[in-house]
């Protein structure tokens, strides 16, 4: 609720809560811009991805997931063992896995590398999808991952499509690792690139794709502060 008080009246506007979805390929920014639009809008972030990556976590440490295979007898057994939630620590949202904050753990090569391949089993999708469709049942929320416009909102009011050119993306990427005292080969972040968008788009079970109803932006030329000034506009047009 906005109150304005003037000389002689005062204006209450009721905002009515929404759903953001926020999807698009990886290294795009769609985390940063999603905490950044929920801390405007004073709504819930909710990084569906690190889901994907507490699940990987899981089957990891339990020896269910190797760097060959996959149990998924064993891992649709445990599936009841794995608890997600989500803690806020200095205002950052940090997931935990059966209680544990894992916000770091889940952060690794060998773990995003878990989550791409426990993401393509349906059994998987559907358990966290009722999770998220459940945070999401009073409004008030944006999540970013790779299905939501189409899957686990279809009647999200609000619907962005992130996309950034592959070359762009790699360079950002390529920072990223630099930045970390890493010296990565460009031409492999590049490839390592290309290959995630060919599986996000390519997987039977809710492949990424732009819902017909999603504002696409391409955020290749655009700064933080241009593309942010950009979707408020968007998220306060919607809210008019
Ligand atoms: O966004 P991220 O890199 O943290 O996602 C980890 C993996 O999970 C990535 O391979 C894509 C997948 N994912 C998905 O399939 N659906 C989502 N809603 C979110 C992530």
């Amino acid at each position: 609720m906005n109150s304005t008080r003037t000389k002689d009246k005062l204006e209450i506007t009721i905002m009515k809560k929404i759903i953001v979805a926020i999807d698009g390929y990886s290294s795009c920014g769609k985390s940063t811009i999603a905490k950044a639009l929920a801390q405007y809008a004073g709504y819930t972030y909710v990084d569906t991805g690190a889901m994907y990556r507490a699940v990987a976590l899981y089957g990891l440490r339990h020896g269910i997931i190797t760097d060959k295979s996959i149990d998924e007898k064993a891992l649709q057994d445990q599936l009841d063992n794995i608890h997600i939630s989500f803690r806020f620590v200095d205002g950052a949202q940090h997931v935990c896995l059966n209680g544990e904050d894992v916000e770091t753990q889940i952060r690794t090569l060998e773990v995003g590398n878990g989550a791409s391949r426990v993401s393509t089993i349906g059994f998987v999708r559907r358990f966290l999808v009722a999770q998220q469709q459940l945070m999401g049942k009073e409004k008030g929320i944006v999540m970013d991952g790779r299905d939501i416009g189409t899957v686990v909102f279809p009647e999200a009011e609000l619907k962005l499509f992130l996309t950034a050119s592959p070359q762009i993306r790699a360079q950002r990427r390529y920072n990223e690792l630099a930045a970390k005292g890493e010296q990565p080969d460009f031409a492999a972040v590049l490839a390592d690139v290309e290959d995630r968008d060919y599986r996000d788009t390519h997987r039977a079970e809710s492949p990424l794709r732009q819902a017909d109803d999603a504002i696409v932006v391409d955020n290749s030329d655009m700064t933080r502060e241009q593309q942010m000034k950009y979707i408020t506009a968007i998220f306060d047009g919607h809210n008019r």
